[in-house]
């Protein structure tokens, strides 16, 4: 971390400053020390401030992530750009945000995060699990990034510091998606703007297999559960393979929700390989996560209402549900 980042940063709990200590540092960065705040004291490991328990439920994030730490980048294989088209189809934010502070939540391995950063944007970046550490050597190259580990449910930043506030892919995977928000909107000053999007819950979620495994899967060991997907990709991939070859891409994708396959097949434009790399990747991310809470549309949009917000926008999207809102101008901070 940076001593600039101290401005930001925030005990969660009590809304104080935090005294830095420093035990190492190079010219670039405090590689080690602790964030003191009265008697709360939060330790700085390999240049990251950490301000949750280091094994906590998210355990199968960080390991998901440090196996595939590049898989969903797009600077690293992916010439189709899917993240990029993603990030600024979802947030609608101009590709130049020099001189705004962004907040993003739950960055995994930072797909986001390399092209948030690329907008010169001043980047927060936080994430409960060790694929912090996964995002941080992926984007060394930007010095506008900080990286903490932290949890959105009690997330150590100044309430109204940031322009903007991104969650993508992350709410349902807290034990509690409504808080989740309500903590990150305190998060955004008057006339700033949240995004986010979540699962969906409706009568298709019937049809999705993982449903149906989740409840043995999400308590295994995450080393478990990577060989149960490789395990179960062995007989449903060449499956679900069929289904795309004989019944074209409808029914290739509900036979993929059906079985809990991530098929990547239909998409075009990329490589058995790599599509083969992907689906074992979203499968793990499917019947891993300790948490898998979707949302009403409904449900969604009160959030946002109750949240006070301005031009708010809810409705179906990629990931299931995108929402997005402002806070107005007048509201008060905090
Ligand atoms: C499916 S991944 C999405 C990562 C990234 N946003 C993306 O779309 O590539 C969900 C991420 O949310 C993180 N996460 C889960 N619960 C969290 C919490 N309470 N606070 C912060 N991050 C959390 C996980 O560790 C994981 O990296």
């Amino acid at each position: 971390m940076r001593a600039s980042d101290l401005e930001v940063y925030r005990d969660a709990r009590t809304g104080s400053r935090f005294e830095l200590r420093i035990d190492e540092q190079t010219d670039r960065e405090i590689v080690s020390g602790r964030l003191v705040a009265g008697d709360v004291s939060f330790e700085i490991v390999d240049g990251i401030p950490r301000f949750c328990p280091p094994e906590n439920y998210a355990a199968s994030f960080g390991y998901q992530w440090h196996r595939f730490a590049t898989t969903q980048l797009d600077s690293h294989s992916d010439s189709s750009r899917s993240s990029e088209q993603r990030l600024f189809n979802e947030t609608r934010w101009p590709r130049d945000l020099r001189g705004k502070r962004v907040l993003e939540a739950g960055s995994g391995a930072g797909r986001f995060t390399e092209l948030l950063a690329s907008t010169g944007a001043e980047l927060f970046s936080f994430d409960y699990s060790t694929a912090v550490e996964v995002n941080r050597d992926n984007c060394r190259k930007f010095d506008n990034v900080s990286f903490a580990q932290a949890d959105i449910l009690a997330p150590p930043y100044e309430p109204g510091a940031f322009d903007m506030v991104l969650c993508l892919g992350v709410l349902q995977h807290t034990p509690d998606p409504r808080g989740a928000f309500r903590a990150l909107v305190r998060l955004v000053k008057p006339g700033g703007e949240i995004v986010v999007d979540v699962y969906r819950l409706w009568w298709r979620c019937l049809f999705k297999g993982k449903y149906y495994l989740r409840p043995v899967t999400r308590l295994l060991p995450a080393r478990a559960q990577h060989f149960v997907v490789r395990a179960h990709l062995a007989w449903a991939y060449p499956l679900t393979g069929l289904a795309h070859r004989l019944g074209g891409r409808g029914v290739g994708r509900r036979a993929s929700a059906l079985l809990s396959v991530a098929d990547f097949r239909g998409a075009g434009g990329i490589s058995a390989a790599r599509a083969r790399e992907l689906s074992e990747l979203d499968t793990l991310d499917m019947l891993a996560p300790r948490y898998d809470k979707p949302q009403t549309l409904r449900t969604v949009r009160s959030w946002l209402e109750e949240a006070g917000l301005e031009g708010i926008e809810v409705g179906p999207g990629y990931n299931g549900i995108e929402a997005r809102g402002r806070v107005p101008l007048s509201a008060q901070v905090g």
